[in-house]
């Protein structure tokens, strides 16, 4: 293993943040994926907007108006279940591989940790409910920055944490743009492009793709 601390992403990356929705998707017709992919592409564009022009919301309430926003442009989908959208969020499932990945990761040596734009609150129930808090050294959330990523102080809080220089650290996401900010910032990055997305960002390329974390100590 190359790396000696290896950081990940939480929403997407290691949780799946469409669980939510398929979880009432029955419940919500035949529009429920048109949903989640609205109410996650908001909730991003939110958090973009708001660190640009100084004006932050944690991002359980950036969650609680992408959902708003999403019912609204999916009338189909009855927003009765909004509360119960946003309970299944705090307790998304983890992507199968995690646990095993994270267990190999530290029996090798390597500390592991996320870096979320995930307000604390609902990074704890997500850690707890995936039982992964034990495999984890740390959960940073930006919440204390009151911007999110990809300001680069965001990255920042991993190598001031761990007292290290950005090449130590492996930084894994599934989100492109999140690993362009990781890599520009000095991270050796890999993108878990777990639904087959074309490349972007070509100016700041990850070292290694993998389609899942898994094989991630091999690379
Ligand atoms: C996070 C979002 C960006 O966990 O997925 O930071």
């Amino acid at each position: 293993m190359a790396h000696s601390i290896y950081v990940f992403d939480a929403y997407g990356t290691l949780f799946d943040v469409h669980a939510a929705v398929r979880k009432h998707s029955a419940a919500l017709g035949p529009d429920a994926a048109l949903l989640s992919d609205i109410w996650r592409q908001k909730q991003l564009e939110y958090s973009w907007v708001r660190s640009l022009m100084g004006k932050y919301l944690d991002f359980w309430s950036l969650t609680e108006l992408a959902l708003d926003f999403a019912f609204s442009k999916v009338p189909s989908a009855d927003s009765v279940l909004r509360d119960d959208l946003l309970k299944a969020y705090e307790t998304l499932d983890a992507y199968p591989e995690v646990p095993d990945v994270l267990r190999s990761l530290k029996a090798g040596g390597a500390q592991t940790a996320i870096l979320s734009n995930g307000a604390p609150s609902m990074l704890r129930s997500a850690v707890d409910s995936a039982g992964i808090a034990d495999l984890l050294d740390d959960v940073l959330s930006v919440d204390e920055l009151r911007v999110f990523k990809t300001d680069e102080r965001t990255y920042d809080m991993v190598t001031t944490a761990f007292r290290v220089f950005p090449e130590a650290v492996s930084f894994q996401s599934s989100n492109r743009w999140d690993v362009a900010g990781a890599t520009k910032f000095g991270f050796r990055t890999v993108w878990i492009n777990r639904t087959a997305q074309p490349d972007e960002y070509a100016d700041l390329s990850p070292a290694a793709v993998l389609p899942s974390l898994e094989g991630l100590a091999q690379v």
